[in-house]
């Protein structure tokens, strides 16, 4: 599928079969969403540019590199983003955060926001959406489209499971925005649910259901 890595590593294959049944407890659901969303920070980053600076090691002085340009902002979608950028954050501690506030209304499974709060300079920064659950692909494309009016230009997005059909809106909407996720599964049901997914994602970590 075009603009879409699978991050099929096998700790991230393993960690989300465990997520999947439906017996895992909250706390183990939560903990394994960070680490999963520290692993996919990883092959979300790896092309990130570097620059050379001078560094004295108690032995020499050489030229080494270190990440160039301004800091990452890491766009989670709320709730269930919150549980990925734990683990992206430890990876990337100084990046920026700003928190999209978006829910399904479960009739028509549109998109209504209810809080956006951003840093002002989005232009000038990779700004990574963190969405795990690419269902429908409504509420990525409702981010995607906020970032980019509040000046966002060069997006990303790392989710952990998606359906075909919620990619195939997401790039018909954003061709421009690189997908990394954990699993494509089989397809939506009636309810916009992934199947075979893992449920609710926002639920599973903080136990409302
Ligand atoms: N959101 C979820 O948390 N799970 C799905 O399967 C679809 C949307």
């Amino acid at each position: 599928m075009q603009d879409v890595t699978v991050v099929d590593h096998p700790l991230v294959r393993h960690k989300l079969s465990l997520m999947r049944r439906k017996q895992t407890s909250t706390k183990s659901f939560r903990q394994m969403l960070k680490e999963i969303g520290g692993l996919i920070c990883y092959e979300v980053t790896r092309d990130l540019p570097l620059a050379d600076v001078e560094v004295e090691t108690p032995l020499a002085t050489i030229q080494a590199p270190v990440l160039a340009g301004k800091k990452l902002v890491f766009a989670p979608v709320l709730r269930s983003g919150m549980g990925m950028l734990e683990g992206m954050l430890e990876l990337v501690p100084a990046a920026r955060v700003a928190h999209v506030g978006l829910y399904r209304d479960p009739a028509t499974l549109a998109c209504v926001e209810y809080y956006f709060k951003a840093p002002t300079d989005l232009a000038e920064r990779l700004v990574v959406v963190i969405d795990p659950m690419l269902a429908t692909g409504n509420t990525a494309i409702a981010a995607a489209d906020r970032l980019k009016e509040a000046g966002a230009k060069q997006i990303r997005m790392a989710c952990l499971v998606a359906a075909p059909e919620g990619l195939s809106n997401f790039h018909g909407h954003h061709p421009d925005v690189r997908v990394w996720v954990a699993a494509i599964d089989q397809r939506l049901n009636e309810h916009g649910y992934i199947l075979p997914g893992l449920g609710d994602a926002g639920d599973r970590m903080y136990g409302t259901k």
